[in-house]
């Protein structure tokens, strides 16, 4: 699929979450599969005045690529400018956050505050859309509240303004995570624009990939809480299309394989320190639902060096494993 002038070799995405989508899980999401993974929100204003971390969340080792870099923002200028900082320095694609919901972010006026003020939002995308001309997209939310839901129609006007594809995450911000994304809207969202429509909500296993596209008609699925502790989820979802198979759970040794990669990986982008800090959060959800994983992360957290942290998973794992079914699947 294309997006603007990045043509992709597939349309399975890796969401943009702040803490989450870090270069190093962007580099495991895309050895599974991911064609296009997303960096976690930036603050334009933080671009433009080089403060906070803003520049180190543009970091992206080679290999890291496409990138969509997605900032957030409530004024036209600052957008246009950071957008244009984000392109000299990684992005490939540029994103818009008009669905974060979160109170410091929409105090000022930015993220999901965007779908109440339609008019800023088309400022904001216009703005944008004239100062790069890297492929640009836009994430939504239904609307503000459930008296407010106008997603088809800051869609359209989105969509007049140049961008080159949407993201449809079907709550509203008032719900937060709350409830079930409303796949309809996407739907109908996908019905009335002519560029891709990016489907997000809800997706947690490669059978959920596969209806939420046969049930709203969108080009691509965008993962989010699905892939924590589950990298996988993208190679399931691309065995799943190709031959109709579920490649189920990764075998213990894949598991460790992987854990080990991702924890290097961090330690070698980020530094000892702050990779650990990074990646332990990573590790967490890598052993949920194991037997005996609370015992482990317990355990685990006490760990300061990596050579530790990587001895306890190995011992942890092949416990795991004694107890697990012979075919591998837990
Ligand atoms: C911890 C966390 C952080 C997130 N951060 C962002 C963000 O920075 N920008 C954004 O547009 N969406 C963000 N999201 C929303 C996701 O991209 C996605 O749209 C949402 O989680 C719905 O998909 P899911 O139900 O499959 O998880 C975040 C979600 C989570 C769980």
């Amino acid at each position: 699929m294309n997006i603007g002038r990045l043509s992709l070799s597939n349309g399975l995405f890796l969401a943009p979450m702040a803490g989450i989508s870090d270069s190093a899980f962007r580099m495991v999401a895309r050895s599974f599969g991911a064609s296009l993974c997303y960096s976690e929100m930036i603050s334009a204003e933080g671009l433009v005045r080089g403060t906070g971390r803003s520049f180190e969340y543009l970091a992206s080792p080679p290999g890291d690529k496409p990138l969509g870099v997605q900032l957030f923002g409530a004024k036209p200028e600052a957008l246009a400018e950071a957008a244009v900082i984000a392109v000299e320095h990684s992005a490939d694609l540029v994103d818009i956050n008009m669905g974060c919901p979160v109170k410091k972010v929409v105090r000022n006026g930015a993220g999901a505050a965007l779908m109440k003020d339609p008019a800023r939002a088309v400022a904001v995308a216009s703005a944008v859309r004239r100062a790069v001309t890297c492929p640009l997209t836009v994430k939504l939310r239904s609307g503000w509240s459930e008296t407010s839901v106008n997603v088809v129609e800051i869609a359209r006007m989105i969509q007049d303004c140049g961008v080159d594809a949407v993201t449809v995450h079907p709550r509203t911000a008032v719900r937060g995570f709350r409830g079930d994304a409303d796949w309809r809207l996407t739907a109908q969202v996908k019905n009335v624009l002519s560029i891709p429509v990016i489907g997000s909500g809800d997706i947690w296993t490669a059978d959920d990939i596969r209806r939420l596209k046969e049930v709203t008609g969108c080009d691509a699925v965008m993962v989010a809480r699905g892939s924590l502790g589950n990298p996988w989820i993208f190679r399931d979802a691309l065995r799943e299309e190709e031959s109709g198979l579920s490649a189920g759970a990764p075998s213990p040794a894949e598991r460790e394989e992987t854990i080990r990669r991702h924890m290097e990986l961090a330690l070698a982008i980020y530094g000892k320190s702050r990779g650990m800090f990074i990646f332990r959060k990573h590790m967490l959800w890598y052993t949920k639902g194991l037997p005996g994983g609370a015992r482990f992360r317990k355990a685990v957290l006490q760990e300061r060096s990596g050579e530790a942290v990587l001895e306890s998973l190995h011992r942890f794992l092949q416990s795991t494993e004694a107890t697990m079914p012979t075919d591998g699947q837990a």
